[in-house]
């Protein structure tokens, strides 16, 4: 029997449009927990709590405490890994069009790809409840707890909280590029959080072949994968890499 690296490599080196999902446990091996499983955020953290747009508007103070202050100081230490890289290089190859991620980590750009959707926004840059001018995440004075734009009004991450709508331009072009795809590589998504988790859905359902890479059996996994990778994105892309590159080198 062909090995199963083997025959997403075959898929995808013959792909013609291949869109990549990724969640979470893509940037794990970069430093920055999950939200679900062992070691996840939301294991130490209620979400409705500290992750909830209401939570945020009533008690900015806690939540910057809490959660934001804490997310920049992992986000600012991390780089992209080898699953990241290998994303970056399945596009430089001409095969991966483009990432839809539920990440805000930036490290997809960062890695090298140039099409990114951030399906939930990124914590690059903070906005300003009060005048909506955006500040970058690096330049926040965090000796005020809440931090503070220029004018007074209380800063808030660039990404969405609970209870938030998906940024509309993102949910449009991700559910255009799920339809359009031959191929839909699922990479580090508990595949549980909506409407994120449709994607796959709309790609089955328009013919893709879906290869997801996870170290755990997912909601995905046995009817929607058609080829399911049980294992770690920074193991498994490079030899994913290694293996397409090889029927590139000798087609
Ligand atoms: P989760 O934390 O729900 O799931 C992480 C997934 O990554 C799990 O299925 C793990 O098995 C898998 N995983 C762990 N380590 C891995 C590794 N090294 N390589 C590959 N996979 C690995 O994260 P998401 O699915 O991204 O939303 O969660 C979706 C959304 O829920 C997040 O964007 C966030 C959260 O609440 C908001 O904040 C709005």
């Amino acid at each position: 029997m062909i090995e199963p690296i083997e025959h997403a490599a075959d898929i995808l080196s013959k792909a013609q449009s291949v869109v990549a999902l990724t969640g979470a446990g893509i940037s794990v091996e970069s430093g920055i927990p999950p939200f679900r499983g062992k070691g996840g955020l939301w294991e130490k953290i209620d979400p409705m709590k500290v992750a909830h747009i209401d939570a945020f508007l009533e008690n900015p103070e806690t939540v910057w405490k809490v959660l934001i202050k804490e997310m920049k100081h992992v986000l600012d230490k991390a780089r992209p890994n080898p699953g990241h890289t290998g994303l970056a290089d399945l596009e430089r190859l001409g095969i991966l069009k483009t990432v839809i991620t539920q990440n805000v980590d930036g490290l997809h750009q960062m890695a090298g790809n140039s099409d990114v959707i951030e399906f939930h926004g990124n914590f690059a840059w903070q906005r300003c409840l009060d005048c909506n001018r955006s500040i970058e995440t690096s330049r926040v004075d965090l000796g005020q707890m809440p931090p503070r734009c220029g004018c007074g009004g209380i800063l808030r991450p660039d990404c969405i909280f609970f209870g938030e709508m998906i940024p509309h331009q993102a949910l449009i072009r991700s559910q255009q590029v799920s339809a359009d795809c031959d191929v839909m590589l699922v990479i580090g998504t508990s595949a549980v959080v909506q409407p994120a988790a449709t994607m796959p859905f709309i790609a089955k359902d328009n013919g893709a072949v879906i290869i997801e890479i996870n170290p755990e059996a997912t909601p995905l996994t046995p009817h929607i994968s058609t080829l399911p990778l049980l294992g770690a994105a920074g193991s498994i892309m490079p030899r994913l890499m290694k293996a397409i590159r090889r029927r590139l080198a000798s087609a």
